[in-house]
């Protein structure tokens, strides 16, 4: 079998117990942060993912030199002195963009391709650009790239309009060496930026506030390198959870924070799972003995509610519900193109507009199938799990973007 493609006869159980990897969205940011300050970092539990590779790959763009070492990863940033990026690692990735505000903090000056990313919707960077613009940052379109300069990096006083989680990672990057203070309302509350905070913080930035909508972030003059534990994906953790309540399966994660799963939990026991919790011991476990059930209407939200990055995965498990389910995605435009390849396995959904009725009772039964983006594909292996018979997903490169060793070599 081919590497892009995963052949899958089923239907199987997700049976067992699983350490899980470490966060894609926590360890991009926390790449792009490497380079405010020159020196050695180390980041533990960094997930195996081509997108930590191509982020890699626009750091030694930069100048950087970099060691991965199992789930290690030593970051050498004394010889990055380029502001100028045109590894194509930026173009395939969206998190790229984070590194407009790190190099701003550092060389006051960054050019870059325009971010890339999963084809999920217009992702535009007006936000980071007005945001940024605030704190003294000018912008120049330029045919293939994006420049960025600033004479002088200068606190603010920001509001995004929306909380979005790339823009507030930018302020926090670009806001951790300006001069002053800068107070971010409608800041982004996902782990994700509690973690890259922390990471800061790590690296001697001053940063308070972040999990809430307003976060606070007094320049310092110079930051320094540090180590760090990269938290546990806790997207990866949901769609396995998923993946086992689909496949009646019975599953124990290790090492989640379950504090990161927001509205997860609830919704597994709406599914009709048995869903246990232990908080002091970071462990979710989940065991599923009965048919799924429909969930009315779920909307995707910014955390805590339900991420738009699992509605894929949910939307799999409702297909083969007791009855029907509305499923309304209000983060990006364009995240339902898992419907056409689940209608292939056998399941009843149709969208309209931005949602998406799933009138479940479907027995799913193997297809040849196409993952056009990450989350989307994980649902897909999920869903072939529980069909009866042999699939075949294409577009797994889609998901190595984010999901370490899915197939479990
Ligand atoms: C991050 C995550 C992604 C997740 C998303 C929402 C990373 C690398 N990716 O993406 O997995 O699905 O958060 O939780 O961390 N928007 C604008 N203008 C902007 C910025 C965003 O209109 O300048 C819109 C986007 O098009 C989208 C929504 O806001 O519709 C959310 O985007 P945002 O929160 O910025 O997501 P990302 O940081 O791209």
């Amino acid at each position: 079998m081919g590497e892009d493609r995963l052949e899958i006869v089923g239907p199987q159980r997700i049976c067992g117990e699983l350490l899980v990897q470490g966060s894609k969205n926590a360890a991009l940011p926390m790449l792009a942060a490497m380079l405010l300050a020159e020196g050695v970092y180390i980041l533990h539990h960094c997930p195996q993912i081509t997108d930590v590779d191509h982020m890699l790959e626009l750091l030694t763009d930069a100048g950087c030199r970099a060691h991965q070492e199992g789930h290690m990863l030593i970051v050498d940033t004394r010889g990055a002195d380029r502001c100028r990026l045109e590894g194509s690692g930026a173009g395939k990735m969206r998190a790229g963009v984070t590194l407009l505000g790190s190099m701003l903090g550092r060389m006051r000056e960054a050019e870059l391709p325009y971010p890339g990313g999963c084809t999920i919707g217009k992702r535009p960077i007006d936000l980071h650009i007005q945001a940024l613009g605030q704190l003294g940052v000018r912008f120049e379109h330029r045919e293939h790239s994006l420049y960025a300069y600033a004479d002088q990096l200068r606190g603010a006083d920001i509001t995004l309009d929306f909380p979005s989680v790339g823009a507030t990672e930018n302020v926090l990057l670009a806001a951790a060496l300006a001069e002053g203070r800068t107070l971010l309302h409608g800041a982004a509350q996902e782990p994700e930026i509690v973690a890259l905070s922390g990471f800061l913080r790590k690296m001697g930035a001053h940063i308070e506030g972040a999990g809430t909508p307003v976060i606070r972030v007094e320049g310092v003059e110079r930051l320094h390198a540090a180590e760090y534990i990269v938290p546990s994906d806790r997207i990866v953790a949901g769609t396995y959870l998923l993946g086992a309540v689909m496949t009646g399966g019975e599953l124990r994660l290790l090492h989640v924070p379950t504090a990161h799963l927001g509205i997860l939990p609830r919704i597994l026991t709406e599914l009709g799972a048995e869903v246990s919790l232990k908080e002091e011991r970071n462990e979710i476990a989940v065991k599923m003995e009965r048919k799924v059930r429909a969930i009315p209407y779920l909307a995707t939200a910014p955390f805590p509610d339900f991420p738009t990055d699992l509605q894929s995965a949910l939307m799999a498990a409702l297909s083969l519900a007791s009855g029907p389910s509305f499923l309304e995605e209000k983060i990006f435009e364009a995240r339902f193109q898992i419907v056409p390849e689940l209608r292939k396995m056998g399941a009843r959904i149709y969208e309209e507009d931005s949602l998406a009725v799933i009138e479940g009772d479907a027995r799913l039964h193997g297809a040849q199938v196409c993952a056009r983006e990450l989350r989307g594909g994980a649902a897909l292996i999920m869903a072939a799990l529980t069909a009866e018979g042999r699939s075949e997903i294409r577009g797994m490169d889609f998901v190595k973007r984010g999901y370490e060793d899915i197939q479990g070599d």
